[in-house]
């Protein structure tokens, strides 16, 4: 974002206040005060606004306190983190990127870290967990109603009073605190309710595995189980870059990070193997050092220690890389991977724009997830996808395509995931 592009927005529209949440695209229809309110409200909340709510931010808007208004809509409504926000970050979840997938311990943990207001920068690496919390149902435990005796002697339920549940404890084997959660109509916006925690003890219990979501067990779930866990790096080009692998394809890299299980003559033809193959694979395998620690195996996540058995079913080896990983092997003179170690080709070549974070090698996904987090394109990917929730359309005209580079800025600045909601819902509810 210019400073150029700026003045051509101040000049437009003069007598509105000079702030980014008022560059609101000309294109819009002109929208009177009550349709801009209740478009704001159905827009954050994904309920439609009845004739009080209506008539209460309507007021806001014509006494100037627009973003004020936004500002407490999503301060006060379930929807936003139960409906928006549940339905923006479940696509991230699961290969398929469907909406219609179970809450897991991934996309609380993106809800939680945006309801309070964390760098949202830190959800890919750092050491964070969102769960459930209430009174943990056991036989001296009091005030709990009876109906719910049938799981004293358990001691894995947590009696939540406000919704009248009880619902599993985290299980690093199923995702049952999630889902139950979920159907109880928990609503995470309830500060004691859903609550952050760290991950130690819970997703794992080997600190080296912590890195943000990448060491929850919704992505493990989603993204380590059976293949190679390059589905790893490739869906976090999908949904934190806006790139598929075809757009990442640069078959300039050198390959030596290639792994043994890649023909490098697919059907006989070497040709193939250089003119596309090396072109996903050299940048990508390279970087998917990072994940060769992880296995999602009976329902949960390993890292690190991984029993190889052989055909008669005996233990072969017990090492840190995940066996799948060398399994294959179609090229012996392949790399073989031995450790974490991740680096990144894409920084030079038609891939630098995306404008990598400055470390270029390292130690496994917390050091890889680090770098993640200082890259640009996160910021435009993640803005441009707001802007499509909120905006109901993709940003494709010029002047779209700036408000999203403008919130794409802010976002950079605050690493504030909640403000980058209301400040794309102000900029598409007309003028
Ligand atoms: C557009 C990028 C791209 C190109 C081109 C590409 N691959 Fe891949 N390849 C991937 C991705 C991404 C995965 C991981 C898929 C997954 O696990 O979901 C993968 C996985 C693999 C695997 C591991 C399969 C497994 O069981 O996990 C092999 C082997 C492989 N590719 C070989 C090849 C060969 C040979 C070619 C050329 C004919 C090729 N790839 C071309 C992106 C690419």
């Amino acid at each position: 974002m210019t400073k150029g592009v700026r003045v051509v927005f101040i000049k437009k529209k003069q007598l509105l206040p000079l702030t980014l949440l008022l560059l609101a695209s000309s294109v819009e229809v002109q929208a009177g005060p009550r349709d801009q309110a209740k478009k704001l409200y159905s827009s954050l909340t994904g309920n439609t606004a009845n004739k009080a709510i209506a008539d209460k931010y309507e007021k806001m808007v014509k006494d100037g306190k627009i973003k004020a208004a936004a500002k407490e809509i999503v301060e006060s409504n379930q929807g936003f983190y139960n409906v928006t926000l549940k339905n923006f970050f479940t696509p991230m979840s699961n290969e398929d990127g469907t909406q219609f997938a179970p809450l897991n311990d991934m996309t609380a943990t993106l809800i939680g870290v945006t309801r309070d207001e964390i760098d949202f920068f830190r959800v890919f690496w750092d050491n964070i967990l969102y769960q459930f919390d209430g009174q943990l149902i056991t036989n001296s435990a009091s005030g709990i109603p009876s109906k719910f005796d049938k799981y004293k002697a358990t001691n894995d339920r947590l009696y939540l009073s406000k919704y009248d549940a009880a619902i599993p404890i985290y299980n690093r084997t199923k995702n049952n605190m999630y889902e139950e959660a979920e159907k109880m109509n928990i609503s995470y916006s309830d500060t004691s309710a859903l609550v952050q925690t760290q991950q130690n003890t819970y997703t794992t219990r080997n600190e080296a595995a912590i890195a943000g979501i990448f060491s929850t067990r919704g992505w493990a779930k989603a993204y380590y189980e059976a293949g190679t866990n390059r589905a790893s790096f490739a869906y976090f080009a999908k949904n934190f870059l806006c790139l598929e692998m075809e757009e990442l394809n640069d078959t300039t890299i050198p390959d030596f990070r290639v792994r043994r299980d890649v023909d490098r003559a697919p059907g006989g033809k070497t040709e193939t193997y250089k003119t596309f193959c090396v072109g996903c694979h050299a940048g990508q395998d390279a970087l998917g050092g990072a994940f060769v620690y992880y296995d999602f195996t009976s329902g949960a996540m390993r890292y690190a220690e991984h029993e190889d058995v052989d055909e008669n079913g005996d233990i072969v080896s017990v090492g840190p890389v995940a066996p799948k990983i060398n399994k294959n092997n179609m090229f012996p003179d392949g790399k073989i991977t031995i450790s974490d170690s991740w680096i990144n080709l894409w920084n030079e070549g038609q891939n630098a724009y995306i404008g990598w974070g400055e470390t270029t090698s390292g130690n496994g996904a917390k050091s890889l997830g680090k770098m993640f987090a200082e890259t640009k394109q996160v910021r435009s990917c993640l803005a441009k996808q707001v802007f499509e929730s909120v905006c109901y359309r993709t940003p494709s005209s010029e002047e779209d395509k700036r408000t999203v580079e403008v919130l794409a800025e802010e976002f950079d600045k605050d690493g504030n995931m909640k403000n980058l909601f209301i400040n794309a819902a102000l900029t598409c509810i007309g003028d």
